[in-house]
């Protein structure tokens, strides 16, 4: 990452940078059509918040709006009508949710990637149904989208990431498995829209100046460090360091991992997830995840990020800068601060969050995590310092052996196991990164050999 690290000083939120631009330098051609502003960006009557277009609201596409952080997201979006219009929502199969959420928000547009149950959708008038493979990408790109929330799983929204961006729209993503598997695809886009905005505007502290006015961190530990580095240069930066709760296992031994059950693991200590991010979380490859996840966003080398096991979850994530200082972000376990925080940027604004109560909160908890335990930490670990298709690997295995494990066919400890298989027989190979195709390629492979690992 170039120039500041953070959040720049300037001006309102940043104007829409524009939708119908495509390629490297649609950032730099779509603000100059979309008639920035001298008041740092915004056009003239711009909205307060990032990505806000004329006329003050926000226009929003949400992907994977049925699930934890899509119903939270629709939470934060109902609450401020007047600050976003929700133009377009899609999921997988909970056509009731869908029903439910389009009669709130009154969408233009939704898609249910389970054609039957779109058959059998009940939609207000003036919803149009979307249908067919490539529904993300049709609502991630439309003319109406200034942003997209990204709250799909695994690497389901990948494809439609890359085109929202190629489009010159700003991205919110909750989802890691995005940049865990597509950083190198993902970055130089977000990071040339960055500069097309810098150039622009001519104010390298516009909030859309900086690659993270772009592509903006949802997942909690990460829109903490995004916090932390407001107003910080990048060369300021010497270490981040995520936290993680140690999950409802942090004090069990080996032999106790082996006999735990999906219920024991489904039960976080601090936080309520999807199923999927909670065995992660109970494992610790959520952590991994986060680590390689980091170290795209903030353009921070691997060695520089630490993990340190803070069972209260009340410390999100910290930056640990050049002069000794340490720097955090502090929240009640909650992910609407930091989904509205995406949505807002750079504005805070009122959210039904509680604040941390530090009197309550009282002692607060740190420790190192025990690698030999929890050993998903370290194969994720060494997947990112390998490389995309390692990464893809350790991603693409982890989905389907957190399925084997809820499902009862692969026990708590062979989930690393089988991680650490699939990195290994993937993680090598051609030197150069992945393309698109390859990685959706590669993604298929290594469910196949992970479907049938013994
Ligand atoms: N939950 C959290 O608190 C949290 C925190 C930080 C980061 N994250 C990350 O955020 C992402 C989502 O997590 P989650 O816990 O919200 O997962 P989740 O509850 O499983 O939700 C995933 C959503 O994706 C939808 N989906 C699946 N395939 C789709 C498709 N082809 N088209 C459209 N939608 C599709 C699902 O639809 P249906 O349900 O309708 O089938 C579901 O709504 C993950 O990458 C996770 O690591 C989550």
């Amino acid at each position: 990452m170039t120039g500041s690290a953070g959040q720049g000083s300037g001006g309102l939120g940043g104007g829409r940078v524009g939708s119908g631009a495509s390629g490297a330098g649609g950032a730099r051609d779509s603000a100059r059509d979309s008639a920035w502003d001298s008041a740092g960006g915004a056009r003239s009557g711009g909205g307060k918040s990032g990505g806000a277009r004329s006329g003050g609201a926000t226009r929003i596409a949400l992907l994977g709006s049925g699930g934890s952080i899509g119903r939270q997201t629709v939470d934060v979006l109902a609450r401020h009508p007047e600050a976003f219009r929700v133009v377009a929502l899609a999921t997988g199969s909970q056509g009731q949710i869908l029903e439910e959420q389009a009669r709130l928000l009154k969408p233009r547009v939704v898609s249910l990637a389970d054609g039957r149950a779109a058959a059998r959708l009940d939609l207000p008038a003036g919803t149009e149904l979307v249908g067919g493979p490539d529904a993300l990408e049709v609502l991630a790109t439309r003319d109406d989208i200034d942003l997209v929330v990204v709250a799909t799983g695994g690497l389901v929204a990948l494809r439609s990431v890359l085109a929202a961006l190629e489009a010159g729209k700003v991205v919110a993503t909750a989802n890691k498995e995005t940049l865990v598997a597509g950083g190198h695809l993902v970055m130089p886009l977000v990071r040339r829209l960055a500069a097309g905005a810098a150039g622009a505007t001519g104010d390298p502290h516009h909030p859309l100046a900086s690659p993270l006015g772009w592509l903006r961190p949802i997942d909690s530990e990460h829109s903490a460090i995004w916090q932390c580095l407001a107003g910080e240069e990048h060369a300021a930066i010497e270490r981040l360091l995520l936290t993680a709760s140690g999950g409802p296992f942090i004090d069990a031994t080996v032999a106790d991992l082996a006999t735990v059950t999906p219920e024991q693991a489904l039960r976080h200590p601090t936080w309520t997830m999807g199923a999927k991010i909670t065995i992660d979380s109970a494992t610790l490859a959520n952590k991994g995840l986060e680590i390689i996840e980091a170290r795209w966003l903030y353009d921070v080398p691997i060695e520089a990020i630490s993990v340190v096991i803070h069972p209260q979850s009340v410390v999100h994530s910290a930056v640990q800068f050049v002069d000794g200082s340490l720097k955090a972000q502090l929240g009640t376990p909650d992910m609407r601060p930091p989904i509205q925080y995406a949505l807002t940027y750079p504005q805070r604004v009122a959210s039904p969050a509680s604040a941390v109560d530090l009197i309550a909160a009282g002692r607060l908890e740190f420790r190192a995590p025990d690698e030999d335990r929890f050993p998903a930490l370290r194969i994720a670990r060494e997947a990112g310092l390998s490389g995309a298709r390692a990464s893809t690997a350790l991603i693409s295995a982890d989905e389907v052996a957190v399925a084997r494990f809820l499902a009862g066919t692969l026990d708590f400890n062979g989930i690393p196991r089988l991680l650490g298989a699939a990195v290994e027989r993937f993680g090598p190979g051609d030197p150069a990164e992945p393309g698109l195709d390859q990685l959706i390629s590669l993604d298929t492979e290594v469910r196949r050999f992970a479907e049938a690992y013994r």
